[in-house]
């Protein structure tokens, strides 16, 4: 079966910003897309990369001591380690100073030149270096930019303009008969508002070189280089005639199928990118997407706020999987989201270590139990299940086809929900109690196997790790080498298939502390895997805490047990006097620990240690530079409670 082309694009971000969280964002979203197309056997094409010509990259180029060239060659590889490290699967990586790039540009250039579409033209106007744009007297006030409020410079001199305004009418009446082109409908209608209140001037798209050397030189005119936005939209051009390496069948390349941008970039792509194709006569695109804005604790991210969201640091704490999750969960695409790490712990511990991990672990768990981790052949087909699971695929196929990433999750999500309460209802475990081994338990356990096998299908292309790795077990099969279509069928979950148990999907997060004095976010920590056990267990009632007594405890005596270099004997006072051994030699002088006050597990049944009686557990915490005792934060009565 011959699937149709789908090409997706990112913004090629500026080379010399630091990637963070938004450019992590857009990239995810592409790839999401990437990865559901190819399962649905489609010929994908995904290109990301940078922008990486300007006087911004050719100053911080000079500051740093380096070519502009060496200067990009270098900071390219921070998006390119990023996207490893979020599972980013692009087919290909565009770097605007790439030699194949620069030859489309001048072609292009070259084409729209003898078109008579570019002009030169006597310019005079108020140029900001930072932002690298032209304003009229009427945007300059006190001769500041009115975007940065940096001082502009009356410049006088002769460019190069594409005679844009003559498409108003061409771009505006492309937009209202296509209404799925820019997308989503606020974003349209934006567009749609702008052109209606604004006749469309032309677009100044030279550079002299004496001004600006790092950019493409005008193949008309070498005394000019070319507006950085105007060599940066070609790129999703010129990506497909040089860099497609047979990624996907070349010929059905472009028009690309969809152009992610956040918001911050419409107006560019919706009007300079959409008129440049049409005086070229190049295929329109089919979309523009702009994706909304993040925020941290509601405000802008900026480096000089400190609070820019560092992906990397992200995906080490969190994992990707569990990053790609929140960022489509948290917030509908098209919107503005606000993003803290309380809310993304809070997301990995609702829905994937207790909805989706639970699921998970419980079901194999039942498995080995009961079969022996045997898949049992089942009496009967779960008709409801069977219906709800098969159908979910045509409604993400139209809701991934809008961009709906959150609500195709939500459709996803009814399948875990429904096999949980499935679970909650049969109650394999009463089953296998009454001996029903021969009937309804095959049938319940065959049908959670194959309902979480449909569920790993349809979140893969979000958790590609977790997920790629929870269908490989379940069907032996790579996730990678089957059609989306063929295996959403009921029923393919092979009989006698020996299923080994999966490590903890989701491990919990921690939180330390539900908030912090600073009013940051709590910290947290995953779970180690050696904390597995005890994190299954997920929470304890206040009933199972009251049954530890904690005390306070004043150190009277301490001395250390002979032969050991770790044990020291305490004497305390905790309202009564008893001897606690501790093993806390390595890090405090028995003459130091005399006078503190201390927590101790007053009720532990009491256990000799090197053949000396402890009567209690004192509380210390640890961390890579040691421990330390827990103790109080003033002066109180030795054996008060703890609680
Ligand atoms: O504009 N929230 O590059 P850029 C959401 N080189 N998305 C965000 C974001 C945030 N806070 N911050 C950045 C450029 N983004 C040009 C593009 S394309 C021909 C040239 C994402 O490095 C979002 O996709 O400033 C936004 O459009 C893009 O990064 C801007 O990246
Ligand atoms: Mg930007």
């Amino acid at each position: 079966m011959e699937g149709k082309s789908f090409y997706v694009t990112t913004p090629i971000y500026y080379v010399n910003d630091v990637p963070h969280i938004g450019h992590a964002y857009t990239t995810v979203a592409a790839d999401i897309l990437a990865r559901f197309n190819r399962l649905m056997g489609n010929a994908v094409f995904f290109l990301t990369g940078t922008d990486e010509h300007g006087q911004k990259v050719l100053k911080a180029a000079s500051d740093a001591g380096l070519s502009p060239k060496e200067h990009t060659d270098q900071l390219h590889g921070n998006y390119k380690t990023l996207w490893a490290k979020l599972d980013i699967t692009n087919d290909a990586f565009i770097r605007t100073t790439d030699s194949g790039h620069i030859e489309i540009v001048q072609e292009l250039l070259q084409r729209l030149y003898d078109k008579g579409e570019i002009v030169k033209r006597r310019y005079e106007g108020w140029y900001c270096t930072h932002d690298e744009r032209f304003w009229t007297d009427k945007d300059v006030q006190d001769r500041n930019c009115p975007e940065c409020g940096r001082p502009v410079e009356k410049i006088e001199e002769e460019n190069y303009f594409f005679l844009m305004s003559k498409y108003h009418d061409a771009l505006v009446r492309h937009i209202k008969d296509n209404p799925g082109y820019i997308m989503p409908e606020t974003r349209r209608n934006e567009v749609l508002g702008f052109l209606r209140s604004n006749a469309l001037g032309d677009l100044c798209v030279s550079r002299p070189s004496q001004r600006l050397s790092w950019g493409v030189p005008m193949p008309f005119d070498t005394n000019y280089v070319t507006y950085v936005w105007f060599d940066a939209l070609i790129n999703y051009y010129s990506a497909t005639r040089y860099l497609i390496n047979g990624a996907a069948d070349k010929k059905g390349c472009w028009p690309a199928s969809v152009h992610l941008v956040g918001k911050d970039i419409l107006t560019t792509h919706a009007v300079f990118w959409t008129t440049m194709l049409m005086a070229l006569d190049i295929p329109l695109p089919k979309r523009l997407f702009a994706h909304g804005w993040w925020t941290t604790e509601g405000r802008k991210m900026s480096k000089s706020l400190g609070n820019v969201v560092d992906p990397f640091e992200m995906v080490e704490r969190y994992g990707a999987d569990a990053m790609r999750y929140f960022l489509f969960r948290e917030v509908t695409f098209g919107l503005d989201g606000d993003f803290s790490e309380g809310a993304l712990t809070g997301r990995i511990n609702t829905d994937l270590a207790n909805d989706l991990g639970n699921l998970v672990s419980r079901s194999l768990a039942m498995l080995n139990k009961f079969f022996n981790g045997k898949v049992p052949t089942p009496d009967a087909v779960e008709a409801e299940l069977k219906d709800l699971a098969e159908g979910i695929l045509s409604k993400i196929d139209g809701q991934l086809d809008e961009l709906s990433f959150h609500k195709a999750l939500d459709e996803i999500w009814t399948l875990v929900t429904y096999l949980n309460k499935y679970i909650d209802t049969n109650k394999p475990w009463v089953l296998a109690k009454n001996n029903e081994t021969a009937g309804r338990l095959r049938t319940v356990m065959y049908s959670l196997m194959e309902g979480i096998r449909f569920v790993s299908l349809y979140l893969y292309p979000y958790m590609p790790k977790s997920m790629g790795r929870l269908y490989n077990r379940l069907t032996g099969e790579d996730i990678l080498k089957v059609n989306l279509q063929a295996v959403s069928i009921w029923g393919l979950t092979e009989k006698e298939m020996q299923i080994q148990e999966l490590e903890q999907l989701f491990p919990r997060i921690e939180t330390e502390a539900k908030t912090q004095p600073s009013g940051k976010p709590p910290a947290a920590k995953t779970s180690s895997k050696e904390g597995c056990l005890e994190n299954v267990i997920d929470v304890i009632d206040i009933a199972d805490f009251a049954k530890v007594k904690l005390k306070t405890a004043k150190i009277m005596g301490a001395e250390a047990v002979k032969g050991s270099n770790k044990l020291i004997r305490l004497t305390v006072d905790s309202g009564e006097e008893r001897q606690v051994v501790a093993g806390i030699g390595k890090h405090y002088k028995p003459e130091e620990l005399i006078g503190k006050t201390v927590v101790i597990v007053a009720n532990l049944k009491p256990a000799k240690l090197m053949g000396v009686e402890s009567q209690g557990m004192v509380l210390a915490a640890s961390d890579s530079e040691g421990l330390t005792l827990i103790t109080v934060d003033r002066e109180i009565p030795a054996g008060a409670l703890v609680k």
